[in-house]
């Protein structure tokens, strides 16, 4: 590789695919004992959008991933990887990266990753590392999912929160460092506050247990995500050599709005700090969320060119990951 080209790596375009179909509170509380204040004083949420039947993860990732791709010009041809985040691909043998870069016409390498709610920042970390290592000029980055396969849609802990849909970044060579670097860990010890029950190999054994659907322990997720995650922030900044005072715009994964506001007090970020809030018309869509929110608010208007945008995703395994870019 020529040693003139630029060695940074930076965020080039952002897509989003949210299903047309809006679902409220209301009838959400058709299923479950609960009501639409209880929800959106708990959660921040006032309505999520469903996937229909026909709107695979594939039509949802590639939509994500084209309006992607347009925003940042760049042409599928001119991809060397694409990342998939998700962790509800019903179909893993056959893995969603490869058959998004199929359905975007390139035959580049492919690899899905599953780091639950940290996918996007996963991959956003190992997409800057090819890039600025010059394996790939320019990596695609998706997050994708469709919680609503997994959930159980009359579990009142649960049926409120999770969602449909997707959303992408490119990432490519840049001469000014435009992402961080990754601040990311596991946390497998405390893993069974949230996962599948029963999982796929007890199902099979014995399909009375009913189909696999999301457990979670609320409680502990939130003390978890509460006191850990800002810690999480603040090393992210330090990689990246900036301060939270630095920060424009923070970008958490949109797992529960009071989540969101104890890491912003915890932060002790200003009022003047654009936050994330998506997750009040989007619910919580795992590895979709942060390019979502970031999307909403470039659309918005409220996150500018040249912003700087801490981002985390932090969920079920548990695992989180974190990093500083700026926005294009
Ligand atoms: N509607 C109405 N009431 C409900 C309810 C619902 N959907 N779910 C639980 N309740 C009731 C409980 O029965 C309980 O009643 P009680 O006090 O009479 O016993 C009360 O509300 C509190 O229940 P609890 O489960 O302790 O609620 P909570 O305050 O912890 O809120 C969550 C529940 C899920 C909103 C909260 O724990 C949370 O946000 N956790 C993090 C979840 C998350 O972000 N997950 C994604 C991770 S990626």
């Amino acid at each position: 590789m020529s040693q003139n080209l630029p060695r940074g790596a930076a965020v080039l375009g952002v897509g989003a695919y949210r299903p047309p179909r809006v679902v409220d509170n209301e009838e959400i509380c058709r299923s479950i004992d609960s009501s639409d204040e209880w929800i959106r004083t708990r959660s921040g949420i006032t309505s999520r959008r469903w996937a229909e039947d026909d709107e695979t993860l594939d039509v949802m990732a590639t939509g994500a991933a084209t309006g992607a791709l347009a925003d940042a010009g760049v042409d599928p041809a001119a991809l060397g990887m694409v990342l998939v985040a998700t962790c509800t691909d019903p179909q893993p043998v056959r893995p969603l990266a490869v058959r998004v870069a199929a359905a975007l016409g390139t035959e580049v390498p492919a690899l899905t990753i599953n780091a639950t709610c940290a996918g996007f920042c996963y991959g956003l970390g190992v997409a800057r590392d090819l890039v600025r290592a010059g394996t790939a000029e320019h990596v695609l980055v998706v997050g994708a999912e469709r919680l609503t396969d997994i959930t159980d849609h009359q579990d009142r802990a649960t049926a409120f929160i999770f969602a449909d849909g997707s959303g992408a970044f490119v990432v490519g060579r840049a001469e000014e460092e435009g992402v961080g670097p990754v601040v990311w860990g596991s946390d497998g010890a405390r893993g069974e506050v949230l996962g599948l029950a029963p999982d796929w190999a007890a199902f099979r054994r014995d399909p009375a247990l009913g189909r696999p659907a999301i457990e979670m322990q609320g409680r502990r997720v939130f003390k978890w995500a509460a006191e850990q995650m800002p810690k999480v922030a603040e090393a992210a900044c330090k990689a990246a050599g900036v301060t939270l005072a630095d920060v424009d715009v923070f970008v958490p994964h949109q797992a529960n709005q009071r989540i969101t506001e104890a890491m912003v007090k915890a932060l002790q970020l200003p009022a003047s700090v654009v936050v994330a809030d998506d997750i009040a018309t989007a619910g919580n869509t795992s590895s979709a969320s942060i390019p979502l929110a970031l999307h909403r608010l470039r659309t918005e208007g409220r996150a500018r060119p040249g912003d700087r945008a801490l981002l985390i995703g932090f969920g079920g395994g548990l695992v989180y990951a974190a990093q500083v870019i700026t926005v294009p």
